[in-house]
């Protein structure tokens, strides 16, 4: 509205410029004026900017989407090929029944969709299994942010006794890798200054490379580089709701999340919440109950939510999100938006790169799959 009423200043007195320099012209007299366009429209409610001064502020703080995509591009990607392999590999659990994507199906937005997962022996673990697409943009890992990154992060599962279940020494991992000459040839190959190239060590950042390239970019992003038509007018009303309610308060930068430690229960205490997340890391009172926040990214399709699964559906996390971490009730409409405007956070699933590659055949020298405690 205001550009326009300017635009308008500009052609009056530009107009107004021409006819005081008029000479009479010298020229033929210049055809009858054309008649004057029809005026414009008058403008609706659409002119105002949907998105205020600050929303976008609270997204573009730390890298990039692009940024992180070119990142993982730079990786060697006979590492990222070796990853691939090993976050499909069975053999890296105690019974060769369970591999990182058992609980984390990257078909399947990278999650189980179970409120807790399954391990070894169909032992219950005590949190919701997050996402591994754009995990590794995240400042720290886990729910409780025990792992610094991705390479640390991985070797986490194989050695939890409730979902790989492998001997925390490592010994048996190295050993299957070992006795399985295209694995032996491989980090041998990549790590040609390592007295010993089949590490627990090397494993991680196998793995951990393959996850640095499971970036997803989504129409939000697209909307907060400059592509003001990559959201509709209703998704966008939905970011500026979750901006002026307070979401963007915890969940910041390119992953709307994971970038800093939140008290669960910020405001009002969080029903029913027995784990106390960072506080049993660092066993500082100060910590207790604090989560990382987690990333938004897909989120619309990760159910269930939190680190303990216990949010069955989006809406409900919207609600109780703003009540306990923000002290605000929401109306069933501002659910409703700020919900559309998490579906913007949807990426594609790189389907042919994360294909299950074929995996190279256990030898004699291969450790039995062992199904006991
Ligand atoms: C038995 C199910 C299970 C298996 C197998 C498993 N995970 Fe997980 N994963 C989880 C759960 C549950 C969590 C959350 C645990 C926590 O925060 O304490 C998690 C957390 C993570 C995270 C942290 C993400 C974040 O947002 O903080 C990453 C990354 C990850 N897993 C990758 C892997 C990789 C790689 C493998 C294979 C080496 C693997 N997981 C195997 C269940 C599993
Ligand atoms: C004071 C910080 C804070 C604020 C404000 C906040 N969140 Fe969160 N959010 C968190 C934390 C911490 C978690 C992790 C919860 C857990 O560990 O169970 C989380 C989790 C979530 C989840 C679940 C994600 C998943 O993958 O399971 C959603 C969805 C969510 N927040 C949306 C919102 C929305 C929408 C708002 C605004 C109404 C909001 N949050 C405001 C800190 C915050």
């Amino acid at each position: 509205m205001r550009n326009f009423m300017l635009i308008s200043a500009f052609a009056v007195a530009f107009m107004f410029a021409c006819k005081e320099e008029g000479k009479p012209a010298e020229t033929p007299p210049a055809a009858p004026a054309k008649p004057m366009p029809p005026p414009p429209p008058p403008p609706t409610a659409k002119a105002e900017p949907i998105i205020g001064e600050f929303t976008l502020m609270s997204f573009t703080g730390g890298p990039t989407i692009d940024a992180l995509v070119k990142a993982g591009g730079k990786i060697s990607n006979d590492l990222v090929d070796l990853g691939r392999m090993l976050y499909y590999e069975t053999r890296l659990s105690k019974a060769h029944d369970v591999s990182c994507n058992t609980c984390h199906g990257l078909a399947n937005y990278g999650v189980d969709g179970k409120t807790l997962s399954t391990g070894h022996r169909g032992q219950l673990g005590t949190r919701n299994s997050p996402t591994v697409y754009n995990a590794s943009m995240q400042f720290v890992q886990f729910w409780d942010g025990r792992a610094k990154d991705v390479e640390e992060q991985a070797l986490g599962p194989i050695t939890n006794p409730v979902e790989m279940a492998m001997p925390v020494d490592g010994k048996r991992v190295v050993a299957t890798l070992e006795s399985i000459p295209e694995y032996a040839d491989a980090f041998k190959k990549l790590f040609p200054n390592d007295a010993k190239p089949v590490s627990m060590e090397n494993v991680g950042k196998a793995i951990g490379a393959f996850e640095r390239r499971l970036i997803t970019p989504a129409p939000f992003h697209k909307f907060i580089a400059g592509d003001t038509k990559a959201l509709t007018e209703e998704e966008q009303r939905g970011l500026e709701a979750f901006h002026q309610v307070g979401c963007t308060s915890c969940h910041t930068g390119a992953g709307v999340g994971g970038t800093q430690y939140q008290k669960l229960g910020a405001v009002k205490a969080w029903p029913e919440l027995h784990d106390k997340g960072l506080g049993d890391i660092t066993k500082k009172a100060e910590d207790d109950y604090k989560f990382k926040v987690p990333t938004l990214l897909n989120v619309a399709k990760t159910a269930p939510y939190g680190h303990d699964g216990k949010m069955e559906t989006l809406e409900e996390a919207v609600k109780m999100m703003a009540e306990y971490q923000l002290g605000k009730t929401v109306s069933d409409a501002e659910v409703k938006s700020i919900v559309v405007f998490l579906n913007t956070l949807t990426g594609e699933i790189p389907t042919d790169f994360i294909k299950e590659p074929s995996l190279p055949k256990s030898t004699a020298k291969t450790p039995k799959p062992d199904k006991k405690k």
